[in-house]
């Protein structure tokens, strides 16, 4: 499992990134210098998304964990379930990497309660295509956070009787654990902070960064909390 670094320290970056804080409105080009008249897209101006994983060390230890899989399941087809939308992209570059046969399906869920504060009650809001019975199925998500999520999940597949059931998180934020949940394929384990891009959103925003950052909010770039 990679380990981070924690909030404020420093890191090389690799060749071709110049700034570790980068400026992120709609359009993808950096912020205008910020003219006395205010900006059109308020929200964006006010917030900025710190680099913490760059897509390059995603790809690598996507690729290191698709070898991990199938070297566990050497001669099974694999049948990859994800949680729209904040899974996808890890679930298709991992099934890239995935040797053999390979199969997927997707699953979508919501949390009941306020915006900022989920309840942790969790709903079913798109079920699977297929059956799961007698599959060796990885379920694949893009975060462990409270765990709540993957809770109810992994209770409602081992009901439908897979031949396995395993767990593989691209991010893990162990301090926030609220559920007793295990993840057999961790991608990196992360410190207490709200990270967006490559599939996670903010508000949904951010999901097409092709990396994982912190994201920062004005007027002083403070660090958005952690909430369920
Ligand atoms: P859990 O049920 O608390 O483990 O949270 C699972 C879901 O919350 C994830 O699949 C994400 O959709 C969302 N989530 C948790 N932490 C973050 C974050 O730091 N950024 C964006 N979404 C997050
Ligand atoms: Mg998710």
């Amino acid at each position: 499992m990679n380990v981070l670094l924690m909030a404020g320290q420093k890191r090389a970056l690799p060749a071709g990134h110049v700034c570790a804080r980068v400026s992120v409105p709609r359009t993808g080009k950096r912020m205008p210098k910020r003219s006395k008249a205010r900006p059109k897209n308020e929200t964006a101006s006010r917030e900025r998304v710190r680099v913490l994983i760059t897509g390059g060390r995603l790809q690598k230890r996507i690729q290191e964990l698709a070898q991990e899989i199938r070297k566990d399941f050497p001669n099974e087809p694999l049948h990859l379930v994800s949680v729209l939308k904040g899974g996808v992209f890890f679930l298709t570059d991992l099934a890239r990497n995935i040797p053999g046969e390979v199969s997927f399906d997707f699953i979508a869920v919501s949390s009941y309660g306020q915006k900022t504060h989920s309840s942790g009650q969790v709903r079913l809001t798109r079920d699977l295509d297929s059956s799961i019975e007698g599959k060796t199925v990885i379920v694949v998500e893009d975060i462990l956070d409270t765990g709540m999520t993957l809770q109810y999940l992994l209770r409602l597949f081992q009901q439908r009787k897979p031949k396995h059931l395993r767990v593989a998180v691209l991010l893990d934020k162990p301090e926030r654990r609220i559920a007793a949940v295990h993840a057999d394929y961790i991608g990196f384990s992360i410190p207490n902070e709200f990270v967006v891009g490559y599939g996670l959103d903010y508000a949904e925003r951010y999901r097409n960064l092709p990396y994982v950052g912190v994201l920062l909010l004005g007027p002083g770039l403070k660090k958005k909390p952690a909430e369920a």
